[in-house]
This record gives structure tokens, sequence and C-alpha cells, in this order.
């Protein structure tokens, strides 16, 4: 059918007609909101160079939760600042530590808000690597057995999901094992199956202080140029038990998503990670663009290229703006 026969105006014409038409729609519960535990008390504060995000102490959490959950947010996921570092991340399995402490009081305050954890030692090491050093290389096989223990910490306290980010080789096998021996078969693994180096983490690393402190992390985090590689990782930690595939970052990444959509039938996820968040207040701040409709765009963008679950700091004013 050609003009003028067919005329796709005809549902362009108003918001209902337009919405009745719509593919792709966004929902609070496809989120995960971040949040960063830090020591102390009584504490909140704003990450400078991530506005309306905020690190926060445990006794914080449970009138976060609360929030989150009036929101229809069901998802948090958690990064911690230890109070000390170490070579090998010991903070990272402590059974006090931060991150353990957040999970209990989370699951204490607000049962039904689902916790993730992401797993990675680069909080927790005083060099900032996502793995222990030999010979200043981040090696590979000696990082194995603590992230287990890090996963297996997270699933005692109470952790609903965990979700590795070091992209060392085998994790996902090694933390699948760990999990079952210990009767935690029911607890899923989230991989950051393809994680690239980034540089859209930066504001990451001042809110979690996780900087590498020499050299950076293209030892281990994927090269930005390659699609190929992308479907090897995913295929692999498919192998190895994965229950969700992530991407990260999102918005430079939309062919990845895709392509993953539709390789895998696992559920895909995807991080709008900190610089993606970052730009958009920034822009937003000097009236430049109007951040929230960017923030809306850039979501639907990712879902419509394949991701059903989206990791976002922006979950509660979509979420504001989804709820009218
Ligand atoms: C830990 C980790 C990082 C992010 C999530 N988990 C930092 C990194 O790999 O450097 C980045 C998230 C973001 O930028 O929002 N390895």
């Amino acid at each position: 059918m050609v003009f003028p026969e067919y005329r796709p105006r005809r549902f362009r014409r108003n918001a209902q007609l337009r919405s009745l038409i719509r593919e792709t729609r966004l929902s609070p519960e496809q989120f995960i909101y971040p949040l960063f535990i830090m020591p102390g008390k009584g504490k909140r504060e704003e990450v400078s160079s991530m506005p309306g995000v905020f690190r926060m102490t445990v006794d914080q959490l449970g009138r976060e939760a609360k929030e989150l959950r009036s929101l229809g947010l069901n998802h948090v996921i958690l990064f911690g600042l230890p109070e000390t570092k170490d070579p090998v991340g010991s903070g990272a399995h402590a059974k006090d530590g931060i991150i353990q402490k957040a999970i209990k009081e989370l699951k204490n305050k607000e049962p039904e808000l689902m916790v993730t954890t992401d797993v990675c030692l680069c909080e927790y090491t005083s060099h900032g690597h996502c793995g222990v050093l030999i010979n200043k290389q981040v090696d590979n096989d000696a990082t194995l057995e603590i992230l287990a223990q890090v996963a297996l910490s997270h699933a005692k306290a109470g952790a609903d999901i965990v979700a590795p980010s070091d992209m060392m080789d085998g994790r996902v096998a090694e933390i699948r094992g760990i999990l079952d021996e210990n009767d935690f078969d029911m607890v899923p693994v989230m991989s950051y199956a393809v994680k690239y180096a980034s540089a859209f983490y930066g504001p990451f690393r001042d809110a979690a202080e996780c900087a590498p402190q020499e050299g950076d992390r293209q030892g281990y985090q994927m090269d930005p140029a390659n699609v190929r590689e992308a479907l090897r990782e995913a295929t692999l930690d498919v192998d190895e038990g994965a229950d969700i595939l992530m991407v990260k970052p999102a918005i430079a990444y939309l062919d990845i998503i895709s392509r993953l959509r539709e390789e895998f039938d696992l559920p895909i996820a995807a991080y709008q990670v900190s610089g993606e968040y970052a730009m958009i207040k920034a822009a937003g701040q000097k009236g430049w663009i109007d951040p929230d409709r960017v923030m809306a765009e850039s979501l639907l963008a990712i879902h419509r290229a394949g991701a059903d679950i989206i990791i976002t700091y922006g979950a509660k004013e979509m979420a504001r703006m989804l709820n009218g």
C-alpha cells in the first residue's frame, strides 16, 4: 500500500492513538537501582559527578527501600565502600563486611525488595584492580577462589541474585559450583558477561573509590571494538551456568544487546552506567537538553534493542515519570 491509501501519520494524531500502536514499553518492574553503601552512621552524601545519586550508611537503607518500593521498584544492586582495603580484597567476603550488613538490613526492613550484589574485588583491594596481583598482573585463577567466597558470603547474608563483574575467565562456573555445594542452588547468577573496558565508568570509580592505582582494566575487560568476542563470552557464561547475561555499558553498545537478544534465549540485562547518567544530568543542568526526556528515550532504546532488564541510576525518576 502506498500513499495516499496508506498514511502512517493516522496513528500519530493524538496520545491515545500513538500509545495504541506503541511497540516498546518501559515499566518500573524491569529496573534495578544501584546503591552505594558506606561505613559510618546517619550519612547520605551526594556523588558530585552523579547528581541525585547518594552514597549512604547501612542505617539509611530501610528508608531508601521503602521509597523504592513505593515507586514500584523491586530490585537493587549493591556496591560497598569498605572501611579498610588490602591487596587481596578480604573485606569483600568478611562476615560482617559492609555489603553483608547491608543485605541483612534490607532483608530485615523490606523483605520483598530483591537484592542483587555486585561480586568483584576492585572496591576492596588496596591497588583497585578487580582481582589479586601476581607480578603486577591480575591473576585469573587465584582470583576465582576469592570471588567464589564473595558470592557465597553474599548468599549467606541473604542476597537474591549474585552478579559477578570482575571479568575473570571461569568465574561463573566457580560461583555456580560453590553456591550449589552450599545449598544455594536457587540463587541465580546474573553475569556481567559482556563488559567492555569503557571510559563511561569514570563517575562510578569516584563514587565507589575503586579506580586502579596503576594501569587500567584492559587486561580483563573487553575491547570495545569486538562483537564476535562478545558472543564467545556470552556462550561461555551460558555453558558455565549463567541465568542472566548482561551487557555493559548500554547506549554505546546497543548492537551488542541486540545480537545477544537474537542469539541467546536467556534474559538479557543492560547496565546504563555512571558516565551515561552523568552526561544526561550535566547537559540537563546546563539547560542544553531536557534530562528527563533524554533519560526516558535512552532507556526505551536500551529496552528496544533487546534488554529485558535495565540497571540504571535513573530508575527513580523514570519510575516517577511512568507512574505519572
Ligand atoms: C566493578 C564495577 C564497575 C562498575 C560496576 N561494577 C567499575 C569498573 O569496572 O571499573 C561500573 C558501573 C558504572 O559505571 O556505573 N568492577
